[in-house]
């Protein structure tokens, strides 16, 4: 069988070793440059001798604060399940809906792990065309060519909103008009990720769809705005049915003590919410002005990172870029390889980025 596998970004350290340089800064993964919320990491450092206990099967301290900070009167505990990194929640739906042969949609250049598990199911995957006019949406998800894609083996349809890599965003109004249009039996995931960013830009997130479509699942992280990417924490919303069903699939401590504790911490911390989301949209700013004083053509950005386009020389950039200490994601993988994509660092890293970028192409004066 052969299974599509994930590249994740370069570590630092690795970097460090195959070029013997110092100070290599990481742009590649999407995750928040600032460390989690201190504040919330004071609170839970003592809990740390905890550890030789097992963690809470049912995190409910944790799901409770989730009620509270979503702010839907529809939504309780009952539906909530919290994964190892949203991932986990993906890969559970995966394993609960798709038998060998059935189809699972999703767009082309949408995140790789739905490919992986859909593969992993021995499903047939489906690749819609995306959007192709050059607007906000080129390169997002068209979901008229999804929809006509569906047929009875259909059983799970995958939509990322925001997207990773292609930072395009769907409007809510677009996907309840489709969720409309499609049979109730098909599960729709949803897949909010970058979702707080894309609220602080005043997009509205499905999440107020949950009361009227009872065949959508919607996952969330901590691994983006919260910055908790090295914990593993995300979690899924969805009707009690749905719900039920993935946790057939959790293993009885899939997530642990430390993480679950810092995840209720981190979203009480609203200062450092707000000034992430500030910050991240600074950067987003400030990367896609410059990009474009280089004359590079930037993809929609509602996440925490630009996917920008360098035609033929992509992959020698991005080795340029490596032997100066910097790396970007290159999206070979995503069918976009004359694109790279950056994520908003700290303002020292993002100004670096750029000063290093305009060198290796050469441009004096911008
Ligand atoms: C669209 C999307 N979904 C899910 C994830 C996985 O996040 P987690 O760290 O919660 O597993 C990512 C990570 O980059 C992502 O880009």
């Amino acid at each position: 069988m052969s299974i599509f596998t994930y590249r994740p970004g370069k570590s630092i350290s690795s970097v460090e070793k195959q070029y013997n340089i110092k100070n290599v800064i990481k742009l590649a993964s999407n995750e928040n440059p600032f460390g989690p919320s201190s504040k919330a990491l004071k609170t839970v450092k003592k809990e740390l001798n905890q550890i030789n206990r097992y963690p809470e099967s049912n995190p409910i301290a944790l799901k409770l604060q989730l009620v509270k900070e979503l702010k839907q009167k529809n939504i309780t505990v009952d539906n909530l399940i919290i994964g190892n990194g949203s991932n986990e929640i993906l890969d559970f739906a995966a394993r609960a809906y798709i038998l060998k042969k059935d189809e699972v949609i999703f767009s082309k250049h949408s995140f790789l792990v739905y490919k992986i598990i859909a593969n992993i199911m021995h499903a047939k995957v489906v690749e819609t065309k995306p959007i192709l006019s050059k607007d906000d949406y080129y390169l997002g998800t068209d979901l008229s060519n999804i929809h006509n894609k569906i047929n009875k083996k259909t059983k799970l349809i995958f939509i990322a909103n925001p997207n990773n890599p292609t930072g395009t965003i769907l409007d809510v109004k677009e996907i309840e008009s489709f969720l409309n249009s499609i049979p109730k039996r098909i599960i729709v995931v949803i897949d909010e990720a970058y979702a707080e960013y894309a609220e602080y830009r005043n997009k509205t997130s499905a999440l107020t769809l949950l009361k009227r479509y009872s065949n959508i699942l919607i996952t969330r992280t901590f691994s983006k705005i919260h910055a908790l990417a090295g914990l593993r924490i995300g979690y899924g919303i969805g009707s009690k049915d749905i719900i039920k069903t993935l946790n057939y699939f959790r293993q009885p401590f899939n997530t642990n003590t430390f993480a679950q504790l810092l995840a209720v911490e981190c979203l009480k911390d609203k200062k450092y919410i707000i000034d992430s989301l500030k910050h991240n949209l600074n950067g987003i700013n400030f990367l896609k002005e410059e990009l474009n004083k280089l004359g590079l053509d930037c993809l929609s950005s509602y996440g925490n990172f630009i996917t920008f386009k360098l035609g033929a020389r992509t992959s020698t950039i991005f080795k340029k870029l490596l032997s100066n200490g910097i790396i970007l994601r290159p999206l070979d993988n995503y069918s976009l390889s004359n694109f790279l994509r950056v994520t908003v660092g700290k303002n020292s890293e993002n100004n670096r980025f750029i000063s290093v970028l305009k060198k290796i192409l050469n441009v004096r004066k911008v």
